[in-house]
């Protein structure tokens, strides 16, 4: 097969189109979250993270078979030397419309303005509390005011609709969830909560501890007054897993992101690339595909291709985490990007 022969579009046995493709960096992380991390880690040796040509690579056949959006996850991707660098070569990439980060932001406020510069189109800053005691139980790791500081350096960047992501868990998070919603309304921030999922290291996780979205918003609409839900055009991030709802008063909009009591996978359109070059179809997936190897054995753009199809045409229904038979993956969040 000659070296350009790439067609197609990445439709799974169920009609799913993927065009999202989610990149992890690094197995890295400048803090310790429960829901993610084990306290004591051993990361990848260096070795085993593809290198920028590498990830860029990948991106590039993707986007033949029809990735549009691309986001890069970790870890923590601000830990990795000269992320704005890869930014570059995946906004360069023929076909791809946007290039989104998500990140803690502990880092982001000596970096915002160079990944702006580079192109990136959004960003996504996961905070879960804005209290200092709260967010260290979470992350055991301070940070609270460097992610302020991250997230001011990233509006003065230019840095619009800026994303907050937080993890709801019961009997941690209730006391968090109101203000911040006040700061996110006061500051312009698009907040979305996001139910705990069985993805943290340490296997603790339990349906109990799930807080869900439709308690979450309960909590908001008593202080808060009334919500009222948002349909997405049709035309609009249609995998995006967020339902969005918006405050009588006109001041803003929240979103819910609820995998595990309103599982989205009916619509998903991703997939995802770990840090060590591994093709995934799913968050919980128990299958992998070895990109990596395809790249060092000197693998071409065809054979690439291949492996994108047979990931995508292995993907399940659905995660099941609501059922008897789930099964856990064995990477826990942080080797997988979330
Ligand atoms: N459940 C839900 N969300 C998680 N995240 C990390 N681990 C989990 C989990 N077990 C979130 C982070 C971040 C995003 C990448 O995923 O808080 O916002
Ligand atoms: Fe790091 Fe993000 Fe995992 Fe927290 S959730 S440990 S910030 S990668």
């Amino acid at each position: 097969m000659s070296a350009d022969v790439v067609t197609g579009r990445l439709i799974d046995r169920f009609g799913r189109l993927h065009t999202d493709l989610r990149i992890s960096v690094t197995d890295r992380c400048n803090l310790r979250c429960t829901y993610c991390m084990p306290e004591e880690v051993v990361f990848r040796p260096r070795e085993e993270l593809l290198t920028y040509e590498e990830i860029a690579r990948v991106a590039a056949v993707a986007s033949r078979l029809g990735v549009r959006t691309i986001r890069v996850t970790g870890g923590e991707p601000l830990v990795r030397r000269d992320l704005a660098v890869l930014v570059r070569q995946l906004v360069a990439i023929p076909g791809v419309d946007e290039v989104a980060l998500t990140t803690n932001g502990i880092l982001l406020a000596d970096q915002a303005r160079a990944l702006r510069e580079a192109g990136l189109t959004r960003l996504n800053v996961s905070l879960d509390s804005l209290r200092e005691e709260v967010f260290e139980r979470i992350a055991r790791r301070a940070g609270v005011a460097r992610v302020l500081a991250g997230l001011t350096a990233a509006k003065r960047a230019g840095f619009r609709m800026i994303r907050i992501n937080a993890v709801s868990i019961r009997g941690l998070t209730e006391a968090e969830i109101l203000p911040l919603a006040e700061f996110c309304r006061r500051e312009g921030f698009h907040l979305r909560f996001i139910e705990f999922m069985p993805l943290d290291a340490d296997g603790a996780w339990a349906r109990e501890q799930v807080l869900s979205g439709a308690e979450v918003r309960a909590i908001l609409e008593r202080s808060l007054g009334p919500l009222r839900r948002v349909e997405q055009p049709p035309s609009s991030d249609a995998g995006q897993p967020a339902v969005d709802y918006a405050w009588a008063d006109g001041g803003g909009r929240v979103g819910f992101i609820d995998p595990v009591t309103q599982p989205f996978c009916g619509r998903c359109d991703r997939l995802r690339l770990t840090a060590d070059g591994q093709l995934r179809n799913c968050l919980f997936s128990t299958v992998e595909w070895d990109a990596r190897r395809v790249l060092r054995e000197g693998g071409d753009d065809p054979t690439l291709a291949a492996l994108l199809r047979d990931c995508v045409a292995a993907k399940r229904a659905a995660h099941g985490i609501d059922t008897p038979a789930f099964d856990r993956p064995a990477r826990a969040m942080y080797q997988i990007g979330g």
